[in-house]
């Protein structure tokens, strides 16, 4: 099957057909989503809090994000891959910014690339989308600005704050992007900018009327419990899920009714298959 391209993307929203973005880190997860259907898979910084356990995304290298793009790359049968661009990675100059772009390409397996930022970032999306790489936009919410901000916190309640995030969705399409992510903003503001956009929305915090949505896959199948933003619908429960099987592990381990003969190997058994396939 082949994979996701940019063009069958933009053909979904002239569709009328409803985006699906999830995060992935690994192979195995990518594997999984990939067979639920997913349309696009990103790697995001998200990756600082969720895999590395820190308070925010400014830890992330691009060495980081090239490594996990190529473990998610390995379990994507047909998913497009969108690999996100982190802090000081693209904001220098737009010059570093198209080569950390290409590295993402040629080390992580990008399909396309995701940056943060409005008008502050149009150069460096204009150089790497003049280059032939795909762009994603993300504005709104953007984690990286998490200081400057004043913390994680929804973005456009005033008339003004909002019509600065509309202007940086139009400064996003004018220089190339292909899409825009939209995270933590009043839905009005998000239905005014996917009305306004041609190129698709996809939401994150950002109500129901943006193209498509994403969702950190961690948070849509319930590992962390305490985790529960507005913006986050559970589809499973997976912590206490796994936090009960690794516990009979634990007891039968300890019990010793694991293993048995029945996960042993005998001398005169046929060969087993033991190799993983992604
Ligand atoms: O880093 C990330 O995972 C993201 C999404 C939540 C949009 O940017």
């Amino acid at each position: 099957m082949a994979r996701t391209t940019v063009p069958d993307l933009q053909r979904l929203k002239a569709e009328n057909r409803k985006i699906v973005m999830v995060t992935a880190y690994d192979a195995t997860m990518a594997r999984l989503v990939d067979a639920a259907g997913a349309d696009m898979v990103l790697v995001g910084d998200s990756l600082g809090m969720v895999i590395q356990g820190n308070e925010d995304t400014l830890g992330v290298t691009l060495e980081h994000i090239a490594y996990h793009g190529r473990c998610v790359a390995r379990g994507l049968k047909q998913a497009h891959l969108t690999l996100d661009m982190p802090f000081l990675s693209f904001q220098i100059s737009p010059q570093e910014a198209l080569r950390n772009a290409g590295r993402l390409v040629q080390e992580g397996q990008a399909q396309s690339v995701k940056l943060e930022g409005g008008e502050r970032s149009s150069e460096a999306i204009r150089l790497i989308v003049e280059a032939g790489i795909p762009v994603v936009g993300h504005v709104g919410l953007t984690p990286q600005s998490v200081h400057a901000l004043g913390g994680f916190r929804v973005q456009g309640r005033s008339q003004e704050a909002a019509d600065r995030i509309v202007r940086d969705a139009h400064a996003v399409e004018d220089a190339g992007a292909f899409c825009i992510v939209l995270e933590s903003i009043p839905e009005d503001v998000a239905a005014r900018i996917t009305e306004e956009l041609e190129i698709p929305t996809i939401g994150i915090g950002a109500g129901p009327s943006c193209d498509g949505q994403v969702l950190v896959c961690y948070d849509l199948l319930g590992f962390d419990l305490s985790f529960q933003p507005r913006f986050v619908k559970r589809y499973a429960e997976m912590e206490p899920a796994i936090v009960g099987a690794v516990r009979s592990y634990a007891s039968e381990v300890r019990s010793g009714a694991f293993p048995t003969a029945e996960h042993s190997f005998q001398r005169k058994q046929a060969p087993a298959r033991l190799k993983r396939v992604y």
